[in-house]
């Protein structure tokens, strides 16, 4: 069985997902664009993150009559995007879940080994009640996206769910190998890793693109 067959790992081809990545995906996108674009599929890939989250009834009173209506169990949710570029996808992710606790794992990866940095690590308390959702749009190597798992599984999160927008083999298969429990959302696979770590075809440096720094 191939790793891209794990029941952990699942792809978002839906058309609206598809269209938003080919403009992403355009250099002439502008910044503005691209970040709104990367907020929109944010949301997109947190509502199929969340799709099983537990509901239970609840007694409600229409306009007409009582009625049985289904809301959220109390499911505690958080929201780690990895900085940079991952803060590009929190907007979209509060917007389906406006009271998610937010962490952040800044890291930055060093352009000779292409290993993550890691400089600033800020959790909310009692994170490990919670069901985390890591955010990066981009998953090249696995390095970045790997540290942080790690920093979540130290602290004892057990429910944790990683949404990227553009991944390639290399780094799907080194999350999936390196966490048995880890829930994999991505929005595409790309053909492969150059010698500089970047994904092709890729959108290029998606930190840069949301932010201007090029
Ligand atoms: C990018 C991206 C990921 C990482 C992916 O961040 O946002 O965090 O690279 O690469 P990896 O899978 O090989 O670790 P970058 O280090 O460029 O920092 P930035 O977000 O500050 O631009
Ligand atoms: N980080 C990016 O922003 N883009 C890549 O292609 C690889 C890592």
């Amino acid at each position: 069985m191939s790793i891209y067959d794990s029941p952990r790992f699942h792809v978002i081809d839906h058309p609206l997902v598809q269209h938003k990545l080919s403009i992403l995906r355009d250099k002439h996108t502008s910044s503005k664009t691209f970040r709104a674009l990367v907020t929109e599929l944010a949301v997109l890939e947190g509502y199929e993150a969340l799709r099983d989250l537990p509901l239970e009834d609840v007694q409600v009173e229409t306009p007409l009559e009582m009625t049985t209506a289904k809301r959220i169990v109390g499911k505690k949710l958080a929201v780690v995007p990895i900085m940079r570029a991952g803060e590009g996808m929190v907007n979209g992710i509060l917007t389906l879940v406006p009271s998610a606790r937010v962490g952040h794992v800044g890291m930055y990866r060093d352009e000779e080994t292409h290993l993550p940095v890691p400089y600033y690590l800020k959790f909310p308390r009692h994170i490990e009640e919670r069901t985390c959702l890591i955010v990066d749009p981009m998953l090249a190597t696995g390095g970045s996206l790997t540290a942080a798992i790690h920093f979540l599984r130290e602290t004892g999160v057990k429910d944790i769910r990683c949404l990227t927008i553009v991944s390639c083999p290399e780094g799907v298969e080194a999350v999936l190998n390196y966490d048995s429990e880890i829930e994999l959302y991505t929005c595409t696979v790309d053909r492969q890793l150059d010698e500089n770590a970047y994904i092709h075809p890729g959108l290029g440096d998606a930190g840069d693109r949301i932010y201007g720094t090029k």
